[in-house]
């Protein structure tokens, strides 16, 4: 009998052969038998977040994600593209569409038929503690929603607020979560209006499934149920910590300030769990991934790690609570980023992490020095992304390691297709202007690039869409030319960050030898050939050269 380790170990060894897809089947496998051991699950959620296609899956497998998703500590978002495969390929979905085009009669009349979708435990899981990432299943609670509303605008029954409570309070989690990315009518707008005048339980709800939880007063968020009352609470407390942040530095006018007014509006992701297992140094946690590079024995000891635009902080957060002996300082220009960072912080424990609003160009001017630095995702939303690199390069100490992260010009053609449109159709900068422009992409006809990106995770919620298509500026760049940017600064690249099943594992193959993953021009021909394997970003890890004589 095939036991949960052999499988994990033949996944492994059909990994590094280059042969993902198989080596994703047997990690379904290992989690499938033994569901509760963490690095079968981590492999099998990895696998599942980044392979998309899958129609029906093992039995076993299911059974152990419906089990997994009991742990409230465990991030379901790879989850959401199951759920999306599976739901949207059920036979039922086309004649319950058919159904929900009715009148409110007809649509609670169809309710009771749809109990295999209302009451499936893991579509309901990903709705309150992910992000949906399925079209069809949004089309179907877009309606679901507008049912809601019209009934508790007319003191209506619904059977979404009786024998459907659990899912219901989900969808407006979803809500939330996306920052009400969802379509709605102008009918819909007026009514959520008129409800601001009603304290009942129902009306609350129905506001908090429309309109930021800052609208809702105080003695109104008491009646929300308990899942969605955390949220408030949440959000309250942010408010709180954003007033509270230490200014850092003074704020360069122009491009800055314009990216500040857009990451106060548009905080950027809002995530809600890290895995971390176990806690290492500094030298540890490179030599995992870069086992053959030689690291200075003084990141074996205390380090200060500075994570420069640390966004909403995950980052930030997953390199405090894996390293032993750091102290962390993460800066960002956005201080409700930051706050949600602050708040998931404390949520997480972790006290080797301080914040500060800082702009990266003005942060020079402070003395203190660093052994590792973070600036994933933020260089290329300054004017001269050099400028910033620059800054960084002086705060770095001389045996430390920087990680660099850069859009890519062949990883966003999707991406600046979807942008370009956006520009020429005209969509306003508003949450308006936002779902028009969603529900304008969804309509594009497939195979049209700009289309392409209704299938990331960003085009599901508002701010990662104004992240992905309407933002204030973004540069794009390539591995050789991150190469001849690290020289200018007097860095070299001593590594790249690939997720084996994106590419990692078919570079490998091509090229065995550990120093070629420090090749920019290497990898500028492996792009060449495969055009998304940044399609995230291109991430390099790299340090000081020699100091010139
Ligand atoms: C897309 S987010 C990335 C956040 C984070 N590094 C991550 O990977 O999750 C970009 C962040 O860069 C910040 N940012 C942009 N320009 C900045 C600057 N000049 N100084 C500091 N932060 C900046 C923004 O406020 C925003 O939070």
């Amino acid at each position: 009998m095939t036991t949960a380790a052999d499988s994990y170990a033949r996944g492994m060894a059909l990994r590094a052969a280059g042969n993902e897809r198989d080596a994703a089947m047997a990690f379904l496998m290992a989690f499938a038998i033994a569901p509760g051991v963490a690095a079968y699950r981590n492999a099998a959620f990895e696998v599942l977040n980044v392979m998309g296609g899958y129609r029906t899956l093992p039995v076993g497998v299911m059974a152990g994600l419906a089990g997994a998703v009991c742990d409230p500590k465990l991030d379901i978002q790879p989850l959401s593209l199951v759920v999306r495969n599976l739901i949207e390929s059920d036979a039922r979905l086309p004649e319950l569409n058919k159904m929900l085009a009715g009148d409110g009669a007809a649509i609670e009349k169809a309710l009771p038929g749809a109990a295999w979708l209302l009451t499936d435990p893991l579509l309901t899981a990903v709705l309150a503690r992910a992000v949906n990432i399925g079209a069809q299943i949004e089309g179907v609670f877009t309606v679901l929603r507008r049912h809601l509303c019209d009934c508790v605008a007319h003191k209506l029954d619904t059977i979404l607020l009786t024998d459907f409570r659990d899912v219901t309070t989900a969808m407006v989690r979803q809500c939330i979560t996306n920052r009400f990315a969802w379509a709605e009518t102008a009918q819909e707008g007026e009514i959520v209006a008129t409800l601001k005048t009603r304290s009942d339980e129902n009306a609350v709800l129905v506001r908090a499934a429309y309109r930021p939880l800052s609208e809702i007063e105080r003695s109104h968020a008491e009646t929300l149920p308990a899942p969605i009352a955390v949220l408030w609470r949440e959000e309250a407390d942010e408010r709180r910590r954003a007033a509270a942040l230490p200014e850092l530095t003074p704020l360069t006018p122009g491009l800055s300030a314009a990216m500040r007014t857009q990451y106060e509006a548009y905080p950027y992701p809002r995530w809600r769990q890290v895995h971390v297992d176990g806690r290492l140094s500094l030298r540890g946690l490179l030599g995992q991934t870069m086992p053959h590079v030689p690291f200075d024995a003084a990141l074996d000891g205390n380090v200060d790690v500075l994570v420069a635009g640390c966004g909403t902080g995950r980052p930030a957060l997953t390199l405090a609570l894996a390293l032993a002996n750091a102290r962390v300082l993460a800066v960002d220009i956005s201080r409700t980023s930051l706050a949600y960072a602050a708040r998931m912080a404390a949520e997480l424990q972790t006290e080797n992490i301080s914040f500060g609003v800082a702009d990266i160009l003005n942060l020079g001017a402070m003395s203190q020095k660093f052994d590792f630095i973070d600036c994933s995702g933020v260089l290329h939303h300054m004017a001269d992304p050099a400028a910033g690199l620059r800054v960084l390069r002086g705060m770095l100490r001389p045996h430390g390691v920087m990680m660099v992260g850069l859009y890519s010009e062949r990883g966003r053609h999707n991406e600046v297709a979807a942008q370009r449109f956006v520009q020429d159709f005209g969509f306003a900068d508003t949450p308006d202007g936002l779902r028009a422009a969603r529900a304008t992409l969804l309509a594009l006809p497939a195979g049209d690039a700009a289309r392409a990106v209704v299938d990331t995770l960003d085009f599901y919620t508002l701010d990662g869409l104004h992240d992905l298509v309407f933002n204030v500026h973004e540069s794009r760049t390539s591995p050789a030319a991150i190469k001849r940017l690290l020289a200018t600064c007097d860095l070299a690249a001593i590594g790249v960050n690939v997720r084996p099943a994106l590419g990692g594992s078919a570079f490998r193959a091509a090229h065995p030898d550990p120093a070629a993953w420090a090749d920019l021009d290497l990898w500028e021909a492996f792009e060449e050939r495969h055009p998304q394997v940044f399609a995230h970003m291109i991430q390099v890890w790299c340090r000081p050269t020699e100091e010139k004589p």
